[in-house]
């Protein structure tokens, strides 16, 4: 599937952003293992999450759907999960792998995971090793990527481990693991990552110890269901939140966005930026910050990204580089590798999709360097990737000529409804269909 959009335009009314994307897989993880019925509303309907939906129905789970965004789990409880007949299939959800191998590691049986040609060429050595040590039977392939065999049955033992890269997907898969383990786990975090596995814990009435960087479990507990309100997706937001800083005559507002502190790096780099951006409401929704955002065309500015917030915007970075190339100057990016190990490698994928567009720009091993300029259009090849095919649907709203992006069908991944969302704001975005190929 291509995106075909038209340059310019505008953004203009408000848009009720669809269900975190992090939040909604706790939530039906949790919900799953917990003693009694979770209720979920505005959970994201994306392909992320429905693969882990669909994972815990083939561990036995009951999940009904009453409606597009509320799903009814009635839980199993830690330890009632069942045996699947068949590898779990995560499609190209990385959260759902990493974090599931840290739950299937601590049952009883014996399973698999598997997912699509992207998420079978990501690293997961970062989860398989420190679960080894834990006492986990798991391995990967050769060289660490996916299909990942579970060998249950095993007695784990809680550690003590120092996470060598920002990473909350790894925290998570140990903290989950942690629940079947004798003894103490504590996960060290080189930097902040998001917190949205401890708060769900703790809203299920699973005690965590905080301690700087430091986060801590003990085995032996259990979840008690509750009913969980899914914020709006900040990461959904930011697309938005570009777009009407790079559009002429543009306001929007974006209700009910999530602003967890561990993800507010998109919105303090805009600032920096010089983005006219308010906040209004700020309010709780649970466990977890909301509020909705006002964002005005704005002139922004180059800037250096502080280092500190780079894993608090690590997945807003495709948006941010599009904010980039329409600013008055420099913007330099470091300190993020991991953008190489994403749904795409994503310093090579915006690289190469904004030198196509005709904006200047020099990739390093951790980062970009990028001059801002005059966005020219042209064709663009997302790779598969739902985040640089939004990014550069957005970069048309500056465009002097069309924008074509290549191989958009898994922007369904995390956001389902962005074509008509963004549509109905203004932007002048339409979707063509491959023909397929004659046998
Ligand atoms: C996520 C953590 C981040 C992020 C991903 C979702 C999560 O990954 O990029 O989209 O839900 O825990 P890393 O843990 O690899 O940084």
């Amino acid at each position: 599937m291509k995106f075909i959009t038209q340059p310019g335009g505008h953004l203009r009314g408000s848009i009720d952003i669809p269900g975190d994307k992090s939040i909604s897989h706790r939530a039906v993880m949790l919900g799953s293992l917990a003693d009694g019925t979770t209720r979920v509303s505005n959970l994201l309907t994306g392909t992320d999450v429905l693969a882990t939906v669909d994972a815990f129905r083939e561990l036995g789970v009951t999940i009904e759907r009453p409606s597009e965004g509320d799903m009814i789990i009635h839980g199993v409880g830690l330890h009632g999960l069942q045996e699947p007949n068949k590898a779990l299939d995560l499609g190209n959800s990385g959260t759902s792998i990493r974090l599931l191998s840290g739950i299937l590691a601590g049952q009883a049986f014996d399973s698999q995971l598997s997912g699509d040609d992207s998420l079978c060429k990501r690293p997961m050595r970062r989860i398989l090793d420190p679960l080894k040590t834990m006492g986990a039977v798991i391995e990967g392939q050769e060289d660490g990527t996916p299909p990942i065999n579970v060998h249950g049955g095993q007695a784990l033992q809680g550690i003590n481990y120092k996470m060598p890269m920002a990473s909350a997907q790894v925290k998570s898969c140990l903290l989950f693991a942690g629940m079947y383990a004798a003894g103490e786990t504590a996960i060290t975090e080189p930097g902040v990552t998001r917190d949205h596995s401890e708060r769900m814990l703790e809203a299920f009435g699973y005690p965590v110890k905080h301690c700087g960087p430091q986060v801590r479990i003990k085995g032996g507990g259990s979840l008690t269901a509750t009913d969980i309100k899914v914020p709006g997706d900040i990461s959904s937001a930011a697309f938005f939140m570009v777009g009407a800083c790079i559009a002429k005559n543009s306001e929007l507002i974006l209700n009910n966005v999530g602003l967890n502190p561990t993800r507010l790096g998109v919105i303090n780099i805009l600032r920096i930026m010089g983005a006219n951006l308010e906040i209004i409401e700020e309010r709780f929704n649970g466990h977890e910050p909301v509020a909705d955002i006002r964002i005005r065309s704005s002139q922004l500015r180059g800037v250096d990204i502080p280092l500190e917030q780079v894993p608090l915007a690590i997945d807003e970075f495709p948006a941010l580089f599009i904010a980039a190339a329409c600013a008055e100057g420099v913007t330099v990016l470091r300190g993020a590798e991991e953008l190489r190990v994403k749904e795409s490698d994503r310093i090579r994928s915006m690289a190469n999709g904004l030198r196509a567009i005709g904006i200047t720009c020099k990739s390093r091993p951790d980062g970009i360097i990028i001059q801002g300029g005059q966005i020219e259009g042209g064709e663009v090849n997302s790779f598969g990737d739902h985040r640089v095919a939004m990014a550069f649907a957005m970069a048309s709203l500056a465009s002097e000529q069309p924008i074509q992006i290549e191989n958009c069908a898994n922007v369904a991944t995390s956001f389902p409804d962005f074509v008509n969302i963004s549509r109905g704001v203004g932007l002048r975005i339409d979707t063509k269909h491959e023909a397929l190929h004659e046998q």
